[in-house]
């Protein structure tokens, strides 16, 4: 018999898989770099009429597959070639938790520095740029963090879906929440706060023309969820059948986008507070605010929740990309799960040696002037992650057939499920196809 989550258990697996280092690490730099608030309206957008379409079909295909994602689409529909999409999510999936892991070993390294005192020591606002560009310049000790969330997240998910990956992330999940509000609630009340609150709500209205606003709105939007890697239909085909898939998607995109916002209202009005220009890129998290923390009374308790929070985030989230390919591998290889938790965690790490070494020994190797890690960053939220949401809104739209799809997520008979095809069937593939051949 296969597993089942309990429905709580799912719904904090789900919302822990979404919110991760995209909705801390990411969301505050992609929205430093492009402007805020306008960036975050386009956000919305993408996440209602694209994101939750996506994550509804990638559970209604999980739950009715009932199987890894290469099976599933292989039974779904025996006419056509849909598995390779299942293949692409396997494959995408070792070089998504390679990367992922990287930045989830920094995380990881500050909080533990935090919490011991060392994280402190260069004391000055302006500090840590060399302490951070020296940690990720070593040649072993980013490989030696990465290995060790990698290692965490074997651990979790070898003990399968209800006993490792549901109960700690409901062990998890309401202490991250806590976290993130009250973090939110301390910068609030700083000095020159209303600033942060300007950039995040008060949009300049200009943004709306630059296309890149656009791609970098809809590449978060893909990132954040986790959409197009077949990792909710992965979760899904663990799912209760009597749970509601609607309702499900729903509750885990609000949360996923509450998460993101009130990281964002933790991190935007300390960063106006000090001053701070916030577009400073992906070292926003490990630069601007360690510098901020360490300013701040009370700050080495505020920045150790905050990597606590980082790390632990990104730990959930790891779960379920590597969820993905053991499940394929598990069925494949007919192995236990222990055996194929392994195998793959050991072939993501690998995937994740060039971009955690790309600064130190592979720092002369870059791709369109990029270092490896922004190039796998690029890699994944432009390229991978839509084609492989387009790949599943076809396969919904036209691979699978309207009454199959309306029935499976539980949508038959209703307006709601109608404008819920026609987007998949239209709407998504030619909006991203569009924006991303434009760019
Ligand atoms: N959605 C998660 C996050 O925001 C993790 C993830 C990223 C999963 C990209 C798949 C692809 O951190």
């Amino acid at each position: 018999m296969r597993e089942q989550w309990t429905r709580s258990g799912f719904l904090l697996a789900g919302i822990g898989s979404a919110a991760g280092l995209g909705n801390i690490w990411r969301f505050s730099y992609v929205a430093g770099e492009n402007g805020g608030a306008a960036f975050l309206i386009i956000y919305l957008l993408a996440v209602i009429f694209i994101g939750l379409p996506l994550v509804i079909a990638e559970l209604a295909i999980g739950s009715k597959g009932r199987d890894d994602a290469v099976a599933t689409l292989r039974h779904e529909a025996p006419t056509g070639h849909w598995y390779i999409a299942g293949g692409l999510s396997v494959v995408g999936a070792f070089f998504i938790l390679g990367f992922y892991s990287v930045i989830a070993g920094w995380a990881l390294k500050y909080f533990i520095g935090a919490a011991d005192g060392s994280l402190w020591a260069p004391q000055q606002l302006n500090a840590y740029s060399a302490y951070f560009e020296g940690f990720i310049a070593k040649p072993f000790e980013p490989l030696g963090w990465q290995l060790l969330m990698i290692t965490l997240t074997t651990a979790v998910v070898a003990g399968g879906i209800r006993n490792g990956i549901e109960a700690v992330n409901r062990l998890l999940m309401p202490l991250l929440c806590l976290i993130v509000i009250g973090l939110a609630a301390y910068s609030l009340s700083l000095d020159g706060a209303e600033k942060g609150l300007d950039f995040l709500f008060s949009p300049d209205w200009s943004a709306f023309t630059r296309p890149s606003v656009y791609i970098a709105a809809i590449g978060q939007a893909f990132f954040s969820l986790g959409i197009g890697m077949a990792i909710f239909l992965t979760y899904g085909s663990y799912l209760d059948p009597k749970q509601s898939i609607t309702k499900s998607a729903s509750i885990i995109v609000l949360g996923d986008t509450l998460l993101a916002i009130t990281a964002g209202l933790a991190i935007f009005p300390a960063v106006f507070a000090f001053g701070i220009d916030p577009a400073q890129g992906p070292e926003l998290a490990f630069i601007t605010l360690p510098g901020l923390f360490s300013q701040m009374p009370g700050g080495r308790l505020l920045g150790t929740l905050f990597f606590g929070l980082l790390a632990g985030a990104a730990l959930t989230s790891m779960f379920s990309i590597l969820e993905v390919p053991s499940a394929y591998l598990a069925r494949r290889l007919s192995c236990s799960r222990r055996k194929a938790t392994l195998l793959a965690a050991g072939l993501s790490f690998i995937a994740g040696i060039p971009p955690a070494l790309g600064f130190g020994v592979f720092e002369q190797m870059t791709i369109g002037g990029q270092n490896l890690l922004d190039s796998y960053d690029d890699a994944i939220s432009h390229v991978l992650l839509p084609t492989g949401g387009i790949l599943i809104a076809l396969f919904t739209g036209w691979g699978w057939g309207k009454s199959r799809a309306l029935e499976a997520a539980g949508l038959s008979n209703s307006q709601l499920g109608s404008f819920w095809f026609f987007s998949l069937k239209y709407i998504g593939p030619v909006v991203v196809l569009t924006i991303f051949i434009a760019a």
